[in-house]
């Protein structure tokens, strides 16, 4: 069952959340090689992910947010500051995921909602964000909240000659 946005607290992520976060971007990860086998995404360890992503979350150009819902975590979320700094900035958004019994009530928007007023406080000017070709879910929520694609992203593999 999903939960009321209500009775779901979102709040900033700690470091004592990355394995949970972790477990969620793996399921992620699986849905979203589903939909295209070829999409670059590196699996990463718990070790790896937090060598990558451990000191953003003291950064304040970064916020990091985590769904709980009854004391269990069901979501997390990134937005930062992109790189290379424009003025005024962008945001982008790297991760908003809820786990399957939490989605389709609210929660999703709820999030994204608290994601772009961040980026509002920081004076950001605009946010963007990518989603895996075959994510119909991700395609129809990200129109439903105001984006609209203006890019491919495309990937060759050195592995073999053919590049597949
Ligand atoms: C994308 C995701 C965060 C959306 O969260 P959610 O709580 O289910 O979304 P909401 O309930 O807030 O839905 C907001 C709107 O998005 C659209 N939407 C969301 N899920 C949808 C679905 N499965 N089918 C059709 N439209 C959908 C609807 O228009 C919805 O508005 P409505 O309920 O008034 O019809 C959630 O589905 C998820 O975590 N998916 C897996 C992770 C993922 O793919 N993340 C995005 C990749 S970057």
């Amino acid at each position: 069952m999903s939960a009321k946005p209500d009775a779901a607290k979102i709040r900033p992520a700690t470091i004592a959340d990355l394995p949970a976060i972790v477990a969620m971007r793996d399921r992620l990860n699986v849905l979203e090689r589903r939909g295209c086998p070829h999409a670059a995404i590196v699996p990463l360890t718990l070790a790896q992910f937090t060598a990558m992503w451990g000191e953003t979350f003291t950064s304040p150009a970064h916020c990091w947010r985590v769904v709980e819902v009854a004391e269990e975590l069901v979501g997390f979320g990134l937005i930062y500051l992109a790189t290379p700094r424009t003025t005024p900035p962008g945001a982008y958004i790297h991760w908003a995921y809820l786990e399957e019994t939490q989605r389709r009530g609210g929660l999703g928007r709820k999030l994204v909602d608290e994601m772009l007023a961040w980026a509002r406080a920081q004076g950001g000017a605009r946010v963007e964000l990518q989603f895996i070709d075959g994510n119909g879910i991700a395609e129809r929520f990200w129109t439903k909240v105001g984006f609209r694609p203006y890019a491919r992203k495309c990937v060759r593999y050195l592995g073999d000659a053919s590049g597949r």
